[in-house]
């Protein structure tokens, strides 16, 4: 098992707190965002990391991460050079995932627990994490039917439940060959909604509930409250 951080994108929606620096280098608590999913990923064993950031402050992650000695893992780093969306992004790790099954987080999520065991258990198809949220509707929303996935919509004006789909993802080597099936949505961007419809479409597709406290923390409030949450963990509240 391979993991990919996807730290691309612009991160217009924090702006000005991303107009000099990289919103997965701006704090949530003690550390640097990106500190969180790259955690996440090596309490569950994965050893091999890949690091897709967009052009912007790339250095900076060189220099804040190296090359993962430190840490007993290997980082490889590689840059899209526009935000053409998750999966647009995640195709660029398709030579470095060498056709072993890989772990995907987005840079900007953050999760309270462990998922050694999904990866370990990990046999192939893809799996994707929901989470009960407030408001569904800023998010993927999974549909489903007792232990079935009936589909995934993208941020929709009326959500089908309140399932939100968590920015983790565990796919098999065919995953990029379903990326090089997608067209751009209306928003121009190769979704990763559309890459899990089509492992859903094909029988593929598993999940399961995020135990612990989620957010993502690519919004003003969310990242407000992502620094909230770390912080009364740290406390023990
Ligand atoms: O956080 C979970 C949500 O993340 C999911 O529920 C949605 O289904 C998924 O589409 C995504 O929605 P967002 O609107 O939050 O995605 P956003 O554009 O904010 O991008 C999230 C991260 O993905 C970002 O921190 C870095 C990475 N990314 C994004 C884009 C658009 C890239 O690496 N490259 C990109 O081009």
């Amino acid at each position: 098992m391979k993991g990919i951080i996807l730290a691309g994108g612009t991160g217009s929606r924090l702006y000005p707190l991303t107009k000099v620096t990289n919103k997965h280098l701006l704090p949530i608590y003690d550390k640097p965002m990106i500190c969180y999913p790259l955690k996440l990923l090596i309490d569950a064993g994965i050893k091999d990391i890949l690091i897709v950031s967009g052009r912007g402050h790339a250095g900076h992650f060189l220099e804040l991460l190296g090359s993962g000695a430190n840490l007993g893992v290997n980082f490889t780093y590689e840059i899209q050079d526009e935000a053409g969306g998750i999966a647009q992004a995640l195709s660029l790790a398709e030579d470095f995932a060498d056709d072993e099954p890989v772990t995907v987080i987005l840079g900007d999520n953050v999760f309270e627990g462990s998922i050694r065991e999904a990866v370990e258990s990990f046999n192939g198809g893809a799996k994707i994490f929901l989470k009960e949220v407030e408001y569904a509707k800023r998010f993927g929303v999974a549909e489903i039917d007792g232990d079935k996935i009936v589909s995934i919509e993208e941020k929709p004006e009326k959500p089908k439940s309140n399932y939100a789909v968590t920015g983790l993802y565990i796919y098999d080597s065919h995953v990029f060959d379903i990326i090089k099936q997608l067209k751009p949505s209306h928003r121009g961007e190769l979704e990763i909604t559309d890459v899990n419809n089509a492992y859903i479409s094909n029988g593929e597709m598993e999940y399961s509930i995020v135990d612990g406290y989620w957010t993502d923390a690519g919004t003003m409030e969310s990242l407000f409250r992502a620094n909230q949450l770390v912080r009364e963990s740290r406390m023990g509240k």
